[in-house]
């Protein structure tokens, strides 16, 4: 409200941007692309026939990758599906643009697990690690939520079933 705080508030700004810059170059691991993995939640099966996991990667390198599998304790059998015309199914990977993420959410691309060893309910985790074609294997924690949770608020019509 006074000049004061628009100065503090601007140079916590620019600190932020100078932190973004410096964690972009990524010496550290050479050209290895780095992930960071947010949002990740599995809506309770309703049986243990499958279950779908949704969750958002972000690629914080300039080298683009692709998403290429995962494993869990859950399931042998996980999938990556895309969603075209409300119908699932199985690719091969998909893509983690540089700088960019890959969101996978209700409607469109998902995690499948197939033949489920229990049956999650609320408040249950599910760990699970994600393969990638370049950066090194990431492990993440779904929090099993309601059948009807959506991690943000919807953005289209779209997004009945998984
Ligand atoms: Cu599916």
């Amino acid at each position: 409200m006074n000049a004061r705080t628009t100065r503090t508030l601007a140079v916590a700004l620019s600190l932020t941007a100078a932190l973004a810059i410096s964690g972009c170059s990524g010496e550290s691991g050479g050209s290895e692309p780095k992930m960071t993995v947010s949002g990740a939640f599995m809506p309770q099966p309703v049986n243990d026939k499958m279950a779908g996991g949704f969750l958002v990667v972000k690629n914080g390198s300039g080298a683009a990758d692709k998403l290429t599998g995962a494993t869990s304790p859950l399931s042998d059998d996980l999938q990556i599906h895309e969603t075209k015309d409300q119908k699932m199914q199985q690719v091969q990977s998909m893509d983690v643009p540089a700088n960019g993420e890959l969101r996978l959410e209700r409607g469109g691309n998902h995690i499948m697990f197939m033949g489920l060893k229990s049956t999650p309910k609320v408040g249950d985790k599910v760990t699970v690690e994600l393969r990638f074609e370049k950066a090194g294997p990431v492990k993440v924690e779904l929090d099993v939520k309601d059948r009807t949770y959506n991690a943000q608020a919807p953005t289209s019509t779209a997004g009945n079933g998984h």
